[in-house]
């Protein structure tokens, strides 16, 4: 019911696949073994008895940024490319925004949107002249990305994600636990988010504070979204969303990226992005009110956000609970119906909605 086909786009892909496996496979072919010996010289000079088959994969640094980028349009055009690199890598302006200036990024590297071009890809802002490189599965599009001695902390609710264990644990068991508080569960939270996102069909879906992918990998999968991009701070949570989808073909090379990024500072451009979704997540932010003025920001006009969270646990909370309510509170950032509703109309979205169950709720809001 929900499917959107987009049989076109998906021939499309197949055949620019086709095209770049063949034209891959010919520019291996006309390489004899000394030019590729050669070629590892020339990329891992650090690593010269390295094997091309061996499991150790140095760091990755495909791109110079040595090029002159002449740029012609706003977005996604081909720029000029610099004819010492790598035949098969392209330059582009990317959907990606600095997360400091929020001018697109310039993009080098295998060309198509799926995790394996992505993450191999680095990414440069001509502004700011900050590059943001690949962290083996995810691109770290984070203000402190790169940053050798300064360590940022966010609150607990931020920090506690981070912890392999917690983001090991999230799917095998954590996530389940919600339907205690009315969560319906990922199968049909899915079903009620894709009714809200009917108008966003075909279009850019972010999934923000994705954990370990469970929505992503549906979203993907339904092929009703152009591109879908796994958002989270949790390096962890990223690389879980990995593990995940590694083995599974039909996400891996389809239209999924992983990004990580701070909510309060998403690396897009202003009215770049069709559809965000926020599963389990307003009550982690460390600043609601900055996270949903972000997405308001990133959403185009008539673009749909879609939430959910525990509400804060009601006045009618019998006596016996009010010191576990109190922790629960210093903890996550609970809020009510009400204060849910203003946080999206202070921020400026319209046509607000939702849906309660117990603690659960999903609510939606779209742009103007
Ligand atoms: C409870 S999990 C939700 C995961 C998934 N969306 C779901 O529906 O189950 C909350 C997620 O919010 C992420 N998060 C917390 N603070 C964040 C921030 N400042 N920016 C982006 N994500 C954040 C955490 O890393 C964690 O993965």
């Amino acid at each position: 019911m929900y499917i959107y086909t987009g049989s076109l786009q998906k021939n499309d892909r197949r055949r620019h696949n086709k095209k770049s496996r063949s034209s891959s496979m010919a520019i291996a072919a006309s390489f004899s073994s000394s030019s590729l010996r050669l070629l590892h010289h020339t990329l891992f000079p650090k690593y010269p008895f390295l094997s091309r088959n061996s499991q150790f994969r140095p760091p990755l640094q495909v791109f110079s940024f040595r090029f002159s980028p002449r740029i012609r349009a706003s977005s996604a055009v081909a720029i000029e490319q610099d004819t010492n690199s790598l035949q098969q890598d392209t330059s582009e302006v990317d959907l990606f925004a600095c997360p400091i200036c929020y001018e697109p990024l310039i993009r080098k590297g295998p060309p198509g949107f799926n995790l394996p071009a992505i993450y191999r890809s680095g990414f440069k802002c001509k502004i700011c002249n900050k590059s943001y490189s690949s962290k083996n599965v995810y691109v770290d599009l984070t203000v402190t990305a790169g940053m050798k001695d300064y360590t940022e902390y966010k609150p607990v609710r931020t920090e506690l994600f981070r912890s392999p264990l917690v983001s090991f644990l999230y799917e095998r068991g954590w996530r389940q636990n919600f339907n205690l508080s009315g969560f319906p569960g990922p199968d049909e939270e899915f079903i009620m988010a894709q009714e809200y996102f009917k108008a966003a069909a075909g279009g850019i879906l972010v999934d923000v504070s994705c954990g370990s992918g469970l929505f992503s990998r549906k979203f993907s999968k339904s092929e009703t979204y152009s591109r879908v991009i796994a958002l989270d701070f949790s390096e962890n949570m990223l690389r879980q969303c990995y593990d995940f989808i590694k083995n599974d073909y039909t996400i891996l090379n389809n239209n999924l990226a992983l990004v990580r990024a701070d909510v309060s500072r998403l690396p897009f451009s202003s009215g770049s992005v069709d559809a965000v979704h926020a599963g389990a997540a307003l009550h982690c932010w460390p600043s609601p009110s900055n996270a949903v003025a972000e997405i308001n920001r990133i959403l185009r006009s008539g673009g749909v956000f879609v939430g959910t969270t525990f509400l804060r646990v009601r006045s009618s909370t019998p006596a016996i609970m009010m010191p576990f309510r109190q922790r629960i509170r210093q903890t996550y950032n609970n809020l009510t119906e009400e204060e849910i509703e203003d946080l999206c109309t202070s921020c400026g979205l319209i046509n607000y909605t939702s849906k309660v169950q117990q603690s659960f709720i999903m609510f939606s809001a779209q742009k103007p």
